[in-house]
């Protein structure tokens, strides 16, 4: 098959960790006979410096006619990057939530698993770690409060600020289906996290997943409200399969989730439409701290390829072969800086996306 892939390395440690991904692209393609084609886009900071902006048509345009987008990273120091002297809409973050309105990638897929290579680096003890975790974090992405309405205005003499949540049913009824289709995929348990004691937009929210539920009678639905799933994920993280929520409470929840599986250098996520397109990125920022240094964990955007192969392209095998090579890695103790531990070999970042391009064969 030739795929067309648009690809946005972005700010930081973007280049370096997407370089790799395209390594272990390139590898796949080699063994099973596919051509993918790169295209390569600006989006974030590295669009601010030589295009004024963050987001340009025309690499909007450029995502639309490709088959999915890989993306690394966007955004610099917001203490000391100029990027952040910027109006708002102007700076790195208004390019990604431009681009995931203008693609329509309402469904944002955060997987979160605990290798058991890696339990040490899970910050839990070891009595709840020793369960191990593999959940799912279905997050809205182009709705709530990050695109309601906003302003900051003088009432009465006094600075206000004003940001609005606001969900249709129909925006909170695409993401359920994604999540019950998704969990039918899985152990069929969906936890639909809210604010129900509070917010009608979450009562909105339980009435509809509950609507949608009655298609999935295989599917348990749960209902959690947001911050005791915020207590029930370091608690007993095994208890989740696919937890699906709105944009910020799925923000905040998949950085959490993130922590306890040791290093946020692992996760992937992949973000989604209606269709097949996805724009694909690891989960983790873009760490302009050890940007250029070699030394980031390129997994996460490796893993976020093969979920690009699996959702996209509906190469499944293809998508075990990269997830069982970070796999076997682990296990033969490669490891880079943010999941090295005594007795482990230390791998740079490109050595990494060597290791496992040479583990699929
Ligand atoms: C994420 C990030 C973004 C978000 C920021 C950079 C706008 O935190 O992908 O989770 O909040 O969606
Ligand atoms: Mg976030």
């Amino acid at each position: 098959m030739t795929k067309n892939i648009a690809v946005i390395k972005g700010d930081g440690i973007g280049p370096e960790i997407v370089t790799e991904a395209m390594k272990v692209l390139d590898k796949v393609a080699q063994v099973y006979g596919h051509t993918f084609n790169y295209t390569q886009l600006l989006m974030g900071g590295c669009s601010i410096d030589a295009n004024g902006v963050p987001l340009t048509d025309e690499t909007i345009e450029a995502c639309k006619a490709s088959d999915a987008v890989l993306m690394g990273s966007i955004g610099g120091d917001t203490n000391t990057s100029p990027w952040y002297k910027l109006p708002a809409n102007l700076r790195p973050e208004a390019g990604l939530l431009g681009i995931r309105k203008a693609l329509g990638l309402f469904a944002n897929l955060r997987p979160c698993l605990l290798y058991p290579e890696l339990a040490g680096a899970c910050p839990l003890k070891e009595s709840i770690s020793a369960k191990g975790f593999d959940m799912l974090i279905m997050r809205e992405l182009t709705g709530g409060l990050y695109f309601g309405e906003k302003k900051t205005e003088e009432v009465d003499g006094v600075m206000t600020a004003t940001d609005t949540l606001v969900y249709s049913e129909n925006e909170i009824r695409r993401i359920a289906i994604k999540a019950f289709e998704v969990a039918m995929k899985r152990n069929k348990k969906v936890t639909s996290v809210d604010k129900a004691n509070v917010l009608d937009s979450s009562r909105l929210w339980r009435k509809v997943v509950n609507e949608v539920a009655k298609d999935y009678p295989e599917v348990t639905v749960e209902h959690m409200l947001v911050d005791n799933s915020a207590m029930q994920l370091v608690k007993d993280p095994s208890q989740f399969d696919v937890m699906v929520t709105e944009n910020m409470f799925g923000d905040i929840l998949s950085d959490e989730a993130s922590m306890i599986t040791g290093s946020i250098g692992m996760l992937p996520s992949a973000s989604m439409n209606e269709t097949k397109f996805g724009l694909y990125e690891p989960s983790g920022g873009s760490a302009p701290d050890i940007a250029g240094q070699n030394k980031a964990n390129p997994i996460a955007t490796i893993l976020s390829a093969s979920m690009m192969l699996r959702y996209s392209f509906d190469m499944q095998a293809e998508a075990d072969a990269v997830d069982n090579a970070v796999k076997q890695i682990l296990k033969d103790g490669y490891r880079t800086g943010d999941i090295m531990s005594e007795g482990k070999t230390l791998l740079s970042c490109s050595e990494m996306g060597d290791k496992i391009a040479e583990y699929i064969k």
